[in-house]
């Protein structure tokens, strides 16, 4: 029995997906906040994302960047040195007291230029009953000077097109990444679908780091979609609103 889940929790969906072997290579480490947990993200991987369990459009987001003198902070444009782990600890700890944190294992994003980019991908299904399917898919490129590419956040739109011109690889390469996008995406949503029955559209945050792999920073059970309308061809809106409008 799949287990039932509410809200926005996404340490909760994390575990989820985590028990599904196909999914598990793209989910990046995954904590509770917590000052353990926190150190032992720190002994692992050299740099870390803190974020609100239930947080959206990029608010409140904490990358942890461990040097060898000391440790920088950055929160949307603004970046503070420490010189321990635990004076971080004090200092986000006094955000994450009034809410869920989680501790990510930070994914070195593939740039465009200076700025980092990820993809915002929606699957949809008609009914519960019905298949899931992929109905749109961009790349969103982070705001100068922003580590989040969320629009909210100065982030930027582009068309998939537009984003994989960037990139220095063969067309193959493109077209094979793009179709491992869109499967990863696809089971995802199958498998938090289960979670929760009456979904039928979920927004799946996908990022590649730079040597190409791909990691699953989160599904978004209410996505937004002024993303897909401001692109200049609306093939990809117009399928989303139709097939919202059928359930
Ligand atoms: N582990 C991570 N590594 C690198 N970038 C991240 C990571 N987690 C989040 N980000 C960046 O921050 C953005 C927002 O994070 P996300 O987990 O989607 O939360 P939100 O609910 O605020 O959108 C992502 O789209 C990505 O650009
Ligand atoms: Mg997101």
């Amino acid at each position: 029995m799949a287990v039932l889940l509410r809200g926005r929790n996404k340490y909760e969906m994390y575990l989820v997906m985590k028990k599904n072997r196909q999914l598990q290579r793209y989910l990046p480490d995954t904590m509770m906040w917590s000052y353990e947990n926190f150190l032992r993200m720190l002994s692992k991987y050299k740099s870390v994302v803190v974020k609100p369990n239930n947080g959206k459009q990029g608010q409140s987001i904490y990358f942890v960047d461990k040097t060898e003198l000391n440790y920088a902070v950055y929160i949307n444009k603004k970046r503070k040195v420490f010189e321990n782990h635990l004076d971080v600890f004090k200092y986000i700890e006094k955000a994450a007291i009034k809410r869920e944190f989680i501790i990510q294992q930070e994914v070195n994003l593939a740039k465009i230029g200076e700025r980092r980019f990820d993809f915002r991908i929606i699957v949809q299904r008609e009914t519960n009953e019905l298949p899931w399917e992929v109905t749109g898919i961009l790349a969103r490129k982070g705001g100068k000077g922003y580590k989040v590419t969320n629009r909210r956040h100065h982030g930027i739109v582009l068309s998939l097109e537009d984003a994989l011109k960037s990139m220095n690889v063969t067309d193959e390469t493109k077209a094979s990444k793009v179709k491992l996008v869109k499967k990863i995406s696809l089971v995802a949503a199958e498998t938090l679908g289960c979670s929760f029955p009456n979904q039928t559209i979920f927004g799946v945050d996908i990022g590649m780091n730079q040597n190409g792999s791909l990691y699953i920073f989160e599904l978004n059970r209410w996505p937004l979609l002024g993303g897909f309308r401001s692109l200049e061809d609306k093939t990809q809106i117009n399928r989303i609103m139709a097939l919202k409008r059928k359930k």
